[in-house]
């Protein structure tokens, strides 16, 4: 195996966005292969603002494969880690770097130890799903890494095997995971419905909603689901295969309309499961509730959907509006309820903070002077501080690799996280 002679090193880096899902996934037919109860679609973020860097590196000096996730030595023991590691070395090819001197037979690779650094540029204590982009990211710089020619569906089947949420998470735009039929789950993959740049309009503004409290996780949260809620049963049976139909035409025509109310209708759908488990599980709270009474009442009042709300397992907000002029509007009227503790506006708004120059907000003195939305009964009540900072982000691309080596996160000498 090893290169002609003594130690050598291989590194691959590489970018995966986050997605969020407009059709929820919430349920599993197989708990250990990952096969979900229904379909599901997603948006992909922009990597920008929200996705995972991971850098794989191979060298015979490796005694054991190791993982650091943003820092911090993580166990790889897992079932989870285990099976995408496994899938990628079954998947792995002859490999030769001629400048390096360095050639390793496909068989070779299952020899050979791994060490993977892997951070999240949004700050993991935000609750936002970091699991779906971190566990693409790791199949997808594993395969590089690894001469993993195998297609995009194939890649995000073992994506899956890491977290179901993942597999959507190797490409950008709009996404379908198709939950298949198949036993072993090989049917099991995600589709691209459409590129980012088919419907480039959209912005995305994301509540990071205060709370103290510690979250059911998804994995346990989606058994119980599974054992006790009936809801789930028609939800996946008879509810999803339509509207996931409808989001498809939705999607192609671009018809904000239906987007919004399919979208809203099926987080609401995946909440009211939740509170149809036993024992209920509450995801989302006071202010997550304020937010979609905002934004039901402002759709209502201009009587076409301006702006949809989705909300994973966790009180924040995902906000969805037909273009950058809604957006603004939604900003102005978030920045009115929900203005910043204290006076530092940057960092209230992450992201793409030209959205802030659209709303005509540049100062703590213009959040002071926004008027109150009209269409709310009770327009003096706020909430400062229960938001604790708005991401603005739009749809963005699939997985890639960054081939400048000085961006890896692996020191080619240590082998080490940098
Ligand atoms: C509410 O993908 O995190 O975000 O497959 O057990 O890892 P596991 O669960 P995960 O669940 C995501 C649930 C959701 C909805 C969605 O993303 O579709």
């Amino acid at each position: 195996m090893a290169a002609t002679e003594g130690q050598w090193l291989l590194m691959a880096t590489g970018r995966t966005p986050t997605n969020i899902a407009v059709i929820k996934y919430w349920g599993k037919r197989d708990e250990a292969l990952i096969l979900p109860v229904n379909d599901s679609i997603s948006v992909t973020l922009d990597p920008d603002h929200l996705s995972a860097t991971t850098t794989v590196a191979v060298s015979p000096s490796f005694p054991s494969d190791r993982m650091w996730l943003n820092g911090k030595e993580i166990s790889l023991l897992g079932g989870r880690f285990q099976s995408c590691l496994r899938e990628i070395r079954k998947r792995a090819r002859d490999f030769e770097d001629e400048e390096k001197g360095v050639k390793i037979k496909k068989e070779d690779w299952g020899k050979l130890h791994v060490h993977i650094a892997s951070y999240n540029n949004f700050p993991t204590a935000a609750g936002l799903a970091s699991s779906a982009a971190g566990l693409a990211c790791f199949v997808f710089t594993l395969g590089k890494l690894m001469n993993v020619k195998e297609d995009y569906g194939e890649l995000s089947s073992i994506a899956r095997q890491g977290s179901g949420s993942a597999c959507r998470s190797i490409y950008g735009g709009f996404v379908k995971w198709c939950m298949g039929e198949k036993d072993d789950g090989s049917d099991s993959i995600a589709v691209q419905l459409a590129d980012e740049t088919h419907w480039n309009d959209l912005v995305i503004i994301i509540a990071v909603v205060s709370s103290k409290q510690k979250e059911t996780s998804s994995t346990s949260g989606m058994r119980d689901s599974v054992e006790t809620s009936p809801l789930l049963q028609y939800r996946a049976q008879t509810v999803v295969p339509s509207r996931v139909l409808k989001m498809e035409e939705a999607i192609k025509n671009r018809d904000f309309e239906s987007f919004a109310k399919l979208t809203c209708a099926d987080s609401n759908q995946f909440h009211a499961v939740c509170l149809d488990t036993s024992p209920p599980i509450f995801y989302m709270n006071d202010t997550s509730h304020r937010i979609i009474s905002l934004v039901e009442k402002w759709n209502h009042s201009e009587g076409t959907p301006q702006v949809a709300y989705t909300f994973d397992a966790g009180p924040n907000a995902v906000l969805i509006a037909q273009n950058r002029k809604t957006a603004a509007h939604l900003l102005q009227k978030l920045l009115y309820y929900f203005p910043p503790q204290d006076k530092d506006l940057s960092s209230y708004l992450v992201g793409d903070k030209s959205i802030l120059g659209d709303a005509g907000v540049h100062s703590m003195e213009d959040v002071e002077a926004l008027p109150p939305p009209p269409e709310m009964k009770v327009p003096d009540l706020k909430f400062k501080g229960d938001v604790s900072y708005f991401i603005c982000s739009r749809l963005g691309a699939g997985p890639k690799v960054i081939a400048d080596e000085s961006q890896a996160l692996i020191d080619s000498v240590t082998g080490l996280p940098k």
